[in-house]
């Protein structure tokens, strides 16, 4: 297909016939389905739901579903003609309706040579990878601490993947990420910086993002009221608007292109940060993983395609079964930002109610994503999930192997306590999953001693507080090392994920115009907030804004 062609869609999910056969199917087995039952029924059941793709093994077999349901899921993404949306997604076509554009972060990583797209952004990545490795060299650059300034799709990927690979960082360069304009986000990190060894690197895809200028801005007051000389030298920036880039005084600009949303831009010249940490090599490596798991996408039948399949898993939880959030819990800290990440890319992609026809769905689409990474989360919300009123599917994310950075003599103990922690941590993963599934019958809580009880408190009240319901889904994705390659393919299978769901809801992914009205809103506000007085400029606010802007007038 060319980048001129229509863009294929087929039916949107809820007027297909499978979608029919899934109302069917969860009012028959779908709404009753016990997984102690299911597990009991069946021996080849891990078998049956275990997938793998490119890094990543899934089980998915702890999930509320049978065969006939997967039957159905991929009936419903062949009726609505999800592979020709996503071969026109792939192929660089104008699957982003609204804005008139493609959605082809997959070229980013593609080894294709063939296009001149390709070779763009061959020659691109090459020049900011060339900057990176002359940063690293930091007898010769004097770099040791790199702030990166950005926002949303500007922040959230470098931010969580530099956290991610920490084991593969450059171990002289300090790493820092601002992104809130509220200036106790940039105060912290400029303490201790010293303007002739700091690199700034403004991220902002179009350069006007109010709260990356004004941090920009601020970094550069910082720098010159500092002493620092040479912004030119110290100022990079991450952009497609060159120009206003230089007018803000950077010389030094790494472009990327339209077709590449906020939210899928790591791939980019916003990774800088990113390939500064973790060399050319690393970042070459994560989108090597990534392409990997393109072509997974790309080229697996429908029922053993992971990232369809969890997509299709996403519109059976959601609209079937009514469930309106999904928990992820990476059972691995550096994976902590990656929740956040995730909630960019699923809810501002797929946060729409209206279908590419601008027709308000009659059905739910994204669901609130949310989580903390394992075993933090464990002492603050999973009571909740194992005994609250509503039932969350759990996404666990494994690693098998650790990969810490330890001085080179660290002592033999601490490598040992660290590896034991590691296999507490795998533990405590898998006994959550565990725990979620099996619940705890009132009869068992009844034959538990509990020394923590009240003394003498009713023993089958106590019963009741203690009995778990389990059945609660959850699914466990194992990467066997958080290297940048497997991470690659990890953020890939989210993008194809949620381009599965967004696909089958018949919604365009791309696009963000729920973002604007608060912008613009804010953009009045601020005269208000600035001014001596409000007076009649405060006519026209609702009364509960006009009061909030008295009260917060300096
Ligand atoms: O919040 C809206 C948004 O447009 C995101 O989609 C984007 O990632 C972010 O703002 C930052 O935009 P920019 O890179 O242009 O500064």
């Amino acid at each position: 297909m060319t980048t001129t062609e229509p863009v294929p869609r087929g039916p949107r999910g809820d007027r297909t016939v499978a979608w029919a056969a899934l109302a069917g199917h969860y009012e028959a087995h779908g709404r009753g389905l016990d997984l102690r039952e299911a597990f009991a029924r069946d021996p080849q059941r891990v078998r049956a739901f275990s997938l793998a793709a490119p890094e990543v093994q899934a089980d998915l077999s702890k999930n509320l579903l049978d065969a006939a349901t997967l039957r159905f899921l991929v009936d419903l993404a062949r009726e609505c003609g999800l592979e020709a949306r996503r071969d026109a997604l792939l192929a660089g076509a104008p699957v982003n309706a609204t804005e008139g554009r493609a959605a082809w972060h997959a070229a980013l990583r593609s080894t294709d040579g063939t296009r001149a797209v390709y070779r763009d952004v061959a020659a691109v990545r090459s020049a900011m990878l060339a900057y990176a490795e002359r940063v690293r060299d930091t007898a010769a650059s004097g770099i040791r601490d790199v702030v990166h300034i950005g926002i949303g799709g500007s922040d959230l990927g470098p931010r969580m993947a530099v956290r991610a690979l920490d084991a593969h960082a450059h171990p002289k360069i300090r790493l820092h990420f601002v992104s809130n304009v509220d200036g106790h986000d940039l105060a912290p990190v400029l303490r201790g910086l010293r303007p002739e060894s700091t690199l700034v690197i403004v991220a902002s895809k179009t350069f006007t993002t109010q709260e990356t200028i004004a941090n920009a801005q601020a970094a550069r007051a910082w720098f010159e009221g500092a002493g620092g000389r040479d912004v030119a030298r110290h100022f990079v920036a991450a952009t497609s608007n060159a120009e206003a880039a230089r007018a803000f005084g950077i010389e030094t600009t790494f472009g990327f292109w339209d077709w590449v949303g906020g939210r899928y831009s790591l791939w980019s010249s916003i990774g800088l940060p990113l390939a500064i940490a973790i060399g050319a090599v690393g970042f070459e490596a994560l989108l090597a993983g990534a392409h990997a798991m393109d072509r997974h996408f790309a080229t697996t039948p429908l029922a053993s395609n992971l990232p369809v399949v969890l997509g299709l898993l996403d519109v059976w939880y959601r609209d079937f079964h009514r469930f309106g959030s999904r928990c992820l819990a990476p059972y691995h800290q550096g994976l902590e930002r990656l929740p956040a990440w995730l909630q960019q890319l699923e809810m501002e992609s797929n946060g729409k109610r209206v279908d590419l026809d601008g027709e308000p769905v009659p059905f739910a689409t994204s669901p609130v994503v949310w989580g903390e990474p394992g075993t933090n989360a464990q002492h603050a919300y999973f009571q909740m999930l194992h005994q609250g009123t509503d039932t969350i599917p759990v996404e666990f994310v494994l690693v098998r192997r650790p990969n810490w950075r330890l001085p080179a003599d660290a002592p033999p103990a601490l490598r040992e306590q660290l590896a034991r922690q590691h296999r507490m941590l795998l533990a405590n993963g898998l006994a959550q999953a565990q725990a979620l599934m099996a619940g705890k019958t009132a009869d068992e809580a009844r034959r538990e001693r509990v020394p923590t009880a009240a003394p003498g408190f009713d023993a089958e009240v106590l019963a009741h507080h203690r009995t778990f319901p389990g059945n609660r889904p959850s699914t466990t994705l194992i990467l066997d090392a958080l290297t940048p390659r497997a991470l690659g393919a990890l953020l890939a299978l989210y993008e194809h994920r949620v381009f599965t769901s967004g696909a089958i809801w018949g919604i365009n992914s791309f696009d963000q115009w729920g973002v604007e009205l608060g912008k613009a809103l804010s953009a009045k506000l601020l005269p208000l907030l600035e001014g001596a007085s409000s007076g009649a400029d405060a006519d026209g606010l609702d009364a509960s804004t006009a009061a909030l802007v008295e009260r917060l007038r300096p």
